[in-house]
This record gives C-alpha cells, structure tokens and sequence, in this order.
C-alpha cells in the first residue's frame, strides 16, 4: 500500500486508489470510517480525529492549497487516523466507499453555490442523499453545517424524501449545538453576525439504489476489476495524420440528457493523433486523453496511458465514437473491439 501515500504518509493519491478501496489496509486496522466532504484548512478533522482516537477520520477536499493546509495540521498533531484525500465529494462517495461502511458524514459551511443557475452543483440533493443513505451503516449519520438558510431547508427536504432516515434530534434544524467545533468560515461568519444552520440525520434503514441514482453517480456501479475499452482498425492505405488532425470534429460529440461528450481539443502527434475529451453522465465529469496511433496493419484507439478515468459507460462510449468516426474517415475495417455492447450500439447509431 505504500505506493498509495504520498506527502508523508498522510496523503492519499487519487489514481493509485482502487474502486472501494480497503480502508482497513489503508490505516492499518479495522474502525469506523468517519468522513468530513470539504475540509478546508482542516481544523475540523484534527479535532475530529482527536474526539475520536479509536475511528479512522478520512478528509476529502478539491482545493490543493487547503490540502496541503490540512496535511501540515495533521501532521503537526501527530495524528496517524487521519487520510486526505483530493477528490470531489460525491465522486469520493461513490467510488471509495463500498455499501454500508461509513460512520458518519460531515459538511461544514460547503459551499451553497447561490447562483439559481449553479444551483445544480451543490453537494447534497436528493441523488446525494440516496447515495449516502447506501453508504452509511445502519445508524451512522449526517451531520451539516450552513450558514445559508435556503441551503439548508433545500437539504432537508432533500433527507425527508428518502426513507431510509430520520431527524437526529427531535427536529432536523436547529440553530445551535453545543460543543461542536467551530470552523475558521463559522468564526467569519459569527463575527458578521450570521446565524447557522445545524442539520441532522440518522440512517435507519437500508435502502436499494434507484435506477435514476445509479445514473447520477455511475462509479457507484463500478466494480474495480473493469478493463479500458480499445478498439482496433484495419486501414487499407497508409494513414495521413495530419488529415485525420485537421478533420477531427471538435466540441459536442455526442449527448443524450445530462450524458455528453465533448472533444476539448486535438493535438498532431508521431504516427498518433491525441483527443482531449471531457465525459460527462450524471454528476461524474472526467476529462483524460484518448490517442489514436499507428497499430499494426492499422490503428489503435484507447484511452491515453498518461490518463486514468473510470471506464464507466460514458468512457466506453467515447471510445466508441471516436473509433467509429476514424473508422469512416479512413475506410478502415473493425478489427476488434472491447466496448461495452449498450456504449457501441449507442455510438454506432449515432454515427
Ligand atoms: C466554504 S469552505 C468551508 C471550509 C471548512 N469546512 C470550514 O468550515 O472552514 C468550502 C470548502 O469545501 C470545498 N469544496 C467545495 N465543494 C466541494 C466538493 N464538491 N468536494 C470536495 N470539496 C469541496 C472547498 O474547496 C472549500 O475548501
């Protein structure tokens, strides 16, 4: 496992973690996983993991200063049950942790991405909750902070539409709770004189993922042991690079609801034409390289090695337009491939 730390052991190395990684392995012994999505300078998982020496306290954050802000904290405190990880929170969700595993959640002031149009980015919504709800152990929790109000009804609402919870206390919102530590955004916020909203739940009960949540977060069907897809082509002439550069389609390549493709860019390369591409399904966003190169009688089109997305359906789909738009442009034969049968149909239609 030691080729998954980094920075002095504390953090954790996004594309060397597995799907549902053993966080057993990982720290070194069996406890409860306790999770704070957003940590900021990371005062609040120090105290964390100081209240609660005998739980394994895993940060997951998206800015790197703040992670490096963390790392330092932690270190300082000596602490050895605290993980960093740099990923966004609901992909860290989905893809880190297997069902019913994780104590409890902690979101402290996330951001509450006020713009009515950027209203789809915040962390919790009702797919969240549903996704959370299969995360947890039965009677692990959730545990917000906001000083947003509009924020926070939003994700009651959210809770109170999954069966799966109830109220942590007699009503799910309050305005004060003593003993919690408060953060450097609630020391900002206290001094302007804001209020804060506590919201609390309690998983009770099982839940089985609808299908709409699995489409939402599709690394949550990931198993791990999943193979990138290649295809490979047959050309009967020799392959002009720098036609098949030039003549790439760039932008929307493909989408269906909040599925899409979008080639970024395309860059000449030896014997090679590289395709930056953005893959979105659901919440997931993966943005890597697929290079088409010189292979044999023909060519190869695959995810670049320097990349390392998920190979989700969307990724195999990519590869799949891709593949079938080079396949036109150069007359060339299907050789072999290794898509996903659904991903292939949908691209084949669409080409
Ligand atoms: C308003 S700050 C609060 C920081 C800290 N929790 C505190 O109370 O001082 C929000 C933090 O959440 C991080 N963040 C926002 N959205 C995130 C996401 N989807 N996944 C992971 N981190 C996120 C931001 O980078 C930032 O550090």
């Amino acid at each position: 496992m030691g080729e998954l730390l980094t920075l002095e052991g504390i953090i954790l190395r996004p594309q060397a973690l597995p799907v549902r990684p053993s966080w057993e392995h990982i720290f070194g012994r069996p406890a409860p996983l306790l999770l704070e999505v957003g940590i900021g300078n990371g005062e609040f998982i120090v105290w964390l993991a100081e209240q609660n020496p005998s739980a394994n306290c895993i940060g997951v954050e998206i800015n790197r200063d703040y992670l490096l802000k963390a790392r330092n904290r932690v270190k300082s405190a000596g602490l050895t049950n605290v993980r960093l990880v740099p990923m966004e929170g609901s992909k860290a969700l989905s893809r880190l942790f297997a069902p019913e595993t994780l104590t409890a959640l902690y979101l402290n002031f996330p951001d509450p991405w006020h713009k009515k149009r950027h209203k789809e980015r915040r962390l919790v919504n009702e797919a969240f909750v549903w996704l959370l709800a299969s995360r947890l152990v039965n009677g692990g929790q959730f545990l917000m902070v906001t000083d947003y109000e509009p924020y926070a009804h939003e994700v009651i609402t959210a809770f109170e539409s999954c069966p799966a919870y109830v109220p942590l206390w007699e009503k799910p919102l309050r305005t004060e709770l003593t003993g919690y530590y408060q953060t450097k955004y609630a020391r900002k916020w206290s001094a302007l004189g804001r209020s804060f909203f506590y919201i609390g739940f309690r998983k009770i009960l099982n839940v089985e993922l609808p299908e709409w949540v699995l489409q939402t977060y599709p690394l949550v069907s990931l198993k791990g042991d999943e193979t990138m897809p290649q295809v490979a082509l047959k050309t009967r002439q020799p392959v002009d690079w720098s036609k098949l550069w030039q003549s790439f389609p760039k932008g929307l390549l493909w989408q269906r609801g909040d599925n899409v493709v979008n080639v970024k860019d395309c860059y000449l390369g030896d014997e090679a034409v590289i395709v930056d591409l953005v893959v979105t399904e659901g919440r997931l966003m993966q943005r890597f390289f697929v290079s088409i190169h010189a292979y044999r009688e023909g060519v190869m089109v695959k995810v670049h090695e320097a990349s390392h997305p998920d190979p989700t359906r969307g990724v195999h789909r990519a590869i799949a337009l891709i593949s079938l738009i080079v396949k036109r442009f150069l007359d060339a034969e299907l050789q072999h491939h290794s898509c996903e049968a659904h991903a292939w149909s949908e691209a084949f239609l669409a080409i």
